[in-house]
Parts: structure tokens; sequence; C-alpha cells
């Protein structure tokens, strides 16, 4: 592997071989160590999961670690634009960044979400893309814009962890929430799903449809896999559900104005995981959810307290998964 961006990007015989080789791991295996190597790790945006299960990987495979942020007190502003007068806040383009951090280590993780002011900026995914196209090392995507791709990885982990069948039915659920948040997870968990093959359905109330770039690509690969996709407004899609997976994400009708995103939102207060809605699901539906989630507003205490719930397992596979995508790519790179 050369970096990870996107999972769809990946051929899904090597997804399946790092989900067994998380597995793996999960039951103990020892991480392989690459002493001397350096691993950097740049967040724009707050994490909990991603920054521990990162440094937890790193010092168990033997990596020195760059560990930086942005905002005050952290890396500079950074300028995506080609050719601008860089007069305004930003004091450091990314081609300097990005060239400058690729000597000192040998992969590069990045976080950086949406700016949030327009989509047709946003969705060239201007940062992450950036130091993809000028680190000159692997770059591994912390999630973008677009796409969370160590979560989506975690979560197909999770999924053979429960011995849940490639075909079985996967319910992608919008939920309520008092902000209007990111597209990434959503669209990773769809993808993924779809090059798993299973049975994908998006509940979602209308006007809250995912980029139409990304339904097309998760449409080819349900196509590709044997999968299906569907997109519905009512609670009976859930029937039958092996995974019921909780998201918020803001209306791409509103993007870029927030106060009448709210206004738009605001009416849809009763969008939450509740029992109701497990039992709706069926007896065998297990409750997912990336993490941070904010309870009794996208799902009840009983349903992610309940035995139904794998968030922990999923939480503790971000772990298990990346040092699967750290070997890979530097088992590569030690190879040419
Ligand atoms: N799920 C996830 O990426 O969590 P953090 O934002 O806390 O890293």
């Amino acid at each position: 592997m050369n970096g990870l961006y996107h999972l769809a990007e990946i051929p899904t015989p090597i997804v399946e071989r790092l989900v067994a080789r998380a597995l793996e791991l999960r039951l103990g295996a020892p991480a392989k160590r690459f002493p001397g190597r350096a691993l950097g790790l740049l967040f724009f945006n707050p994490s909990l999961r991603t920054q521990a299960s990162f440094q937890r990987a790193g010092g168990k495979m033997g990596l020195d670690l760059v560990q930086l942020s942005g905002g005050a007190g952290g890396v500079w502003g950074i300028e995506t634009r080609e050719g601008v007068v860089m007069d305004s806040t930003n004091a450091e383009h990314v081609r300097e960044a990005a060239g400058v951090l690729g000597r000192f280590v040998d992969i590069l993780a990045v976080r950086a979400f949406a700016q949030g002011l327009d989509i047709d900026v946003d969705r060239a995914d201007p940062l992450l893309n950036g130091f993809r196209r000028y680190a000159g090392v692997p770059v591994i995507n912390m999630e973008s814009v677009l796409y969370h791709p160590c979560q989506a990885l975690a979560d197909w982990t999770t999924m053979n962890q429960l011995e849940i069948p490639r075909k079985a039915k996967f319910v992608l659920t919008w939920a309520w929430h008092p902000k209007s948040l990111p597209l990434a997870v959503p669209h990773s968990t769809l993808t993924m799903a779809a090059q798993r093959g299973m049975e994908v359905v998006v509940h979602r109330p209308k006007g809250f449809d995912l980029l139409p770039s990304v339904m097309e690509d998760v449409e080819r690969l349900a196509a590709a896999s044997g999968g299906s996709i569907t997109v519905s407004d009512k609670l009976d899609s859930l029937h039958g559900a092996d995974v019921v997976y909780a998201k918020s994400w803001g209306s791409l009708d509103y993007y870029g104005k927030p106060v009448a995103e709210a206004q738009n939102r605001a009416p849809l207060r009763s969008w939450q995981v509740t029992r109701k809605w497990m039992e709706a699901a069926g007896p065998r539906a297990r409750f997912f959810h990336c993490l941070p989630v904010r309870r009794n507003v996208v799902v009840a205490d009983e349903v992610i307290d309940s035995s139904a719930s794998s968030v922990l397992e999923q939480a503790e596979n971000r772990l298990h998964a990346q040092i699967a995508v750290l070997e890979s790519i530097l088992e590569s790179r030690k190879a040419k």
C-alpha cells in the first residue's frame, strides 16, 4: 500500500487481508516493529480515538512519533490554493509544509475537516490532497472533508469479529444533532458496506442526501460486490437490519448557511435511535456509532448501554486496523 485516502481505492482482497490482520492483532499477535522509522500525526481538528489509537500503534511498532496540530499554538495557517498572493492569514503553503514534513517522517497521517462555507471548494478535499500531492511520502487520511477510511476499516473489522455475514442488512440512519456535522463518516460507512457486499439502506429525512458523486461510487461498489443500496425516510426500512449505524450530517441544500440549516433540522429532533427503533430493526440488530456521540440526542441510553451496542469494539478496532495499515505501508516501502 502507498497510503490510504479512501477505502474504496484499495482493492477488496487487500482490504480483506487488512481486516484479517487486524483480527490477528486483536487476538494478541505482536505488531511488526520498524525501529528508526517515523510517523507524523497532523491534526487540524479535535480527536480522541484517532489520536490515541495512532499514538498507541506507533508505540507498539517502535516508530518515532512527530505530533503536530493546527490552530493557535500549532502549525502555521496553511494555504492550499495555487498561484495566489499570500497576503491574508495563511503564512505557509501546503507545498512547503508537506514537503518539509516528508523530509522528517516515513508516513504522514493528516486530519483536516471541511471549511463548511462552499461545497465546491470543500469537495476537492484541498488540505488532504495538498499533503498527498506534495509530501513525497505515503499519506494516511485520518478524516478529511469526504472520507474517514480508518473508521471504515475498523467497522469492517468489527463486523467480521461479530461474524456478521457479508450479505447482511446494513442500515445507516441519520439522527438529529444540534450541529451540522461533516459528511466523511457517512460517506465512508456507506462505501465500506457496499464494498463488503451488504444490503445497504440509507434511512434519512428528505433533504439529507449525501454527495451524488459518492452515491454513484456506492452504487458501483454495490453492483461489483453483489450488494445493493436503497434510500428511505420510513422507519420500517430498518426491519431485518443486522447493523443500525447511527450518524448525523448536515443538509447539502443549506451548505454554508448554518442558521437556515439549523432551522431546517429543528423539526427532526425525534430522529433518535431509541429502543423503539431497535425493535423496529429486529432481534439481530447491533448498534454501531463511530463516536463521539451525544447520548439521548443521537442515541438513547437504553440502546448504547444495551448488549446490542458495539461502539467500544468499533473504537478498539481502530488500533488494530491502523496497525495493519501501517505495517502494510512500511513493508511496501522496505521492499523498494
Ligand atoms: N471516530 C473518531 O474518529 O473519533 P475521534 O474524532 O475522537 O478521533
